[in-house]
């Protein structure tokens, strides 16, 4: 067998999140159910009774391609593509730009898939980080370093996972600047916008800032909606063909019944809805995090997380973050992730997008194993 790099966070969560009492790992906010959503609009359900289980179009159904659009300025339908959640878009993106000898420069820490994927296609990784001291904003000197006439693609994710930091106008201008040098493609993960923690003011997108950007979106966090497994990109069209190329060798489509539901989450009705949900979770649940992270000393710190529904939180506990994590799930059925999964050990993300008692039941456990570990029986 080839090396193969996994992808570390999502093998994790696929091997205990259905066991623990209490999952903190997920980064969006609690998930609705299929009759909240369809509450929100009930004029649809004859409809989607009446759905024939057929085949989608597999670039996403016409209505729902026009709805995604309407998000991005100058964009149109012939610019999207709908895929099998925001997992798909970025890997057949990432497939679809990269060529021999092409180099990829990534921001650190980030949902690692694209430093996984180039990985494992053998590319060569520059990075460029995301600096606590500075609350978490980029460190553009090594950016405008890392770049260099062999980058293809920049992958950015913006709201960032795990910080929550959201790039000002002018760190991304200067990230298209960066780009357009050497006319590398600009890949944005774009998925916690809407999650937004201080402000009611949508994210703005890379897209339609420079002609080589692949913006991408998903209904799995934001919207609370990750069993819908819709994503979508917004590019190019000859890119968006490119990269349908890859998605019928890969998915075909996602499903009819996610077409139409996705459709009806992003409808001038619902969506506002649903994005006033998110914002409650979010707005409601990291206070209550923080006061906890407060009542424990000085045992853990961290910088507010401007969108998701995830904190980046630093610990001062004498235990590796991956051991940490295995006897929280061991020891008191939590989940959490820990910062070895973005390279960054001595941090853990805890997600806190969630119902109330919930949210402090886990708490609770997490706090009996750090006193334990703090200071041993
Ligand atoms: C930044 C980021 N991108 C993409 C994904 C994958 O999302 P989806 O459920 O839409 O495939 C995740 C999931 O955690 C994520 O955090």
């Amino acid at each position: 067998m080839p090396d193969y790099q996994p992808f570390l966070m999502e093998r994790f969560m696929s091997a205990y999140e259905q066991q623990v009492e209490y999952n903190l790992s997920e980064s969006g906010v609690h998930p609705m159910t299929l009759r909240q959503l369809l509450d929100i609009d009930q004029s649809s359900v004859e409809d989607l009774l009446e759905t024939e289980l057929n085949y989608p179009y597999v670039n996403g159904i016409p209505v729902l391609r026009e709805r995604i659009a309407a998000m991005y300025d100058g964009a149109g339908s012939e610019n999207v593509l709908v895929t099998v959640g925001a997992i798909e878009a970025n890997y057949n993106s990432v497939r679809s730009v990269l060529n021999p000898g092409d180099e990829v420069v990534i921001m650190l820490p980030n949902y690692m898939q694209i430093w996984g994927v180039a990985k494992n296609l053998g590319k060569r990784i520059r990075t460029f980080p995301l600096v606590e001291e500075n609350n978490w904003a980029p460190d553009l000197e090594e950016l405008e370093q890392a770049v260099t006439e062999k980058t293809k693609l920049i992958a950015l994710c913006n709201p960032n996972n795990p910080t929550g930091y959201i790039l000002s106008e002018t760190e991304m201008d200067f990230i298209v600047r960066t780009a357009s040098r050497v006319g590398a493609w600009i890949l944005a993960d774009e998925v916690y916008a809407g999650a937004e923690q201080f402000t009611d003011t949508r994210t703005p997108s890379f897209y339609g800032k420079y002609n080589k950007v692949i913006a991408v979106g998903s209904m799995s966090k934001a919207y609370g909606l990750p069993g819908l497994r819709t994503g979508w990109l917004v590019a190019p069209p000859e890119m968006v063909d490119q990269i349908w190329a890859r998605h019928e060798y890969t998915t075909i489509s996602t499903t009819m019944l996610s077409n139409k539901l996705t459709a009806i989450a992003l409808s001038e009705k619902v969506q506002p809805v649903i994005i006033e949900r998110t914002r409650r979770y979010i707005r409601k649940g990291y206070p209550l995090l923080r006061e906890w992270m407060e009542q424990q000393g000085d045992t853990f710190s961290g910088i507010p997380p401007q969108a998701a529904a995830i904190a980046f939180v630093k610990y001062d506990l004498d235990i590796n973050s991956t051991d940490l994590a295995m006897r929280l799930i061991k020891e008191k059925g939590v989940m959490i992730v820990p910062g070895d999964h973005f390279g960054m050990d001595k941090f853990i993300r805890i997600s806190y997008g969630l119902p109330e008692t919930y949210l402090k039941g886990a708490l609770s456990r997490i706090e009996e194993l750090i006193q334990n570990i703090a200071s041993p029986a």
